[in-house]
């Protein structure tokens, strides 16, 4: 069976910076989709792509409190909106995929998942693994989910990513975001900020600061990512964290380089 990449494609870079306007990037997707078909016509790997959300999913979600779970059923109201918006983003990058000559299927998680507190509890991949081995490229994304403990909540990307890839027993998994990789302050800020190359849980302590650089990020930005990914290489699946806007770089890392970014492992 050819090996098994899990990719992220960040919200930071998908979509565009303004907050109030859902709008895709679409000079950054169509460069993407591009490297991402370049690198499957040079290698036969499985692929399974999940997404984040940008404003497409973060204004809504906190515009209906979605993160802090269902108080009262005006929410409701806004977790429709925020699925639909969702899925919007995901009919772009199904769409631009496709145009690129991938087979790319939408895989919707707020109709098939449930979380208790925030984690996922339930989230079957039967059909997912059918896809997956015929070839096809399925496309999920951070969206709203049925919480048992809280009602409703917020899936993040970055958590349904180390889910599948430990459930699918993903070979690696590629994380493409809008900085190089982790570094010991955030680079935004800090123009002296250093790169970290390897983390683990022995070096965490290297970083100072880490968090998210928007304010209407309600799925915890890359400290989130870190942990999740910390979490996930204890079962002995590493992953890369690499840039997505330097161009190149996610063919390079589908294609199996390594050290492009910032390497979690063990
Ligand atoms: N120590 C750090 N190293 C790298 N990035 C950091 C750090 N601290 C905060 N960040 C911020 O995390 C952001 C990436 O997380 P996020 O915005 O959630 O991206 P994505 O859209 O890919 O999920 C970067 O743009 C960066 O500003
Ligand atoms: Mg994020």
């Amino acid at each position: 069976m050819p090996e098994l990449i899990i990719l992220k494609l960040g919200g930071s870079v998908i979509t565009k910076k303004s907050e109030e306007k859902a709008e895709v990037n679409e000079e950054n997707l169509k460069r993407l989709v591009r490297e991402i078909a370049e690198a499957r016509r040079e290698n036969n790997f499985r692929l399974m792509v999940v997404h984040g959300a940008g404003p497409f999913g973060h204004v809504p979600a906190k515009k209906y409190g979605l993160d802090r779970g269902l108080r009262d059923d005006t929410q409701l109201e806004g977790f429709s909106a925020t699925h639909q918006s969702m899925e919007r983003l995901n009919f772009s990058v199904v769409d631009f995929l496709r145009k690129e000559g991938i087979n790319a299927i939408a895989y919707q998680p707020s109709t098939l998942g449930i979380l208790k507190d925030k984690g996922l509890i339930y989230f079957p991949t039967e059909v997912l693994e059918k896809l997956l081995d015929m070839n096809m490229v399925p496309v999920a994304y951070g969206d709203v989910l049925v919480d048992e403990k809280t009602g409703i909540n917020i899936l993040s990307g970055d958590h349904l990513v180390p889910y599948l890839a430990r459930k699918l027993k993903a070979d690696r998994v590629v994380i493409a975001t809008d900085v190089h990789g982790i570094f010991n302050l955030d680079p935004k800020k800090y123009k002296d900020a250093e790169l970290i190359k390897e983390i683990t849980s022995e070096n965490v302590k290297l970083i100072r600061e880490i968090g998210t650089s928007k304010r209407t990020d309600v799925t915890g930005g890359m400290e989130r990512k870190l942990n999740e990914l910390l979490n996930l290489a204890k079962y002995g699946i590493e992953s890369e964290i690499i840039s997505a806007l330097k161009p190149g770089i996610l063919k390079r890392a589908l294609l199996g380089e390594k050290g492009l970014g910032t390497l979690i492992k063990k």
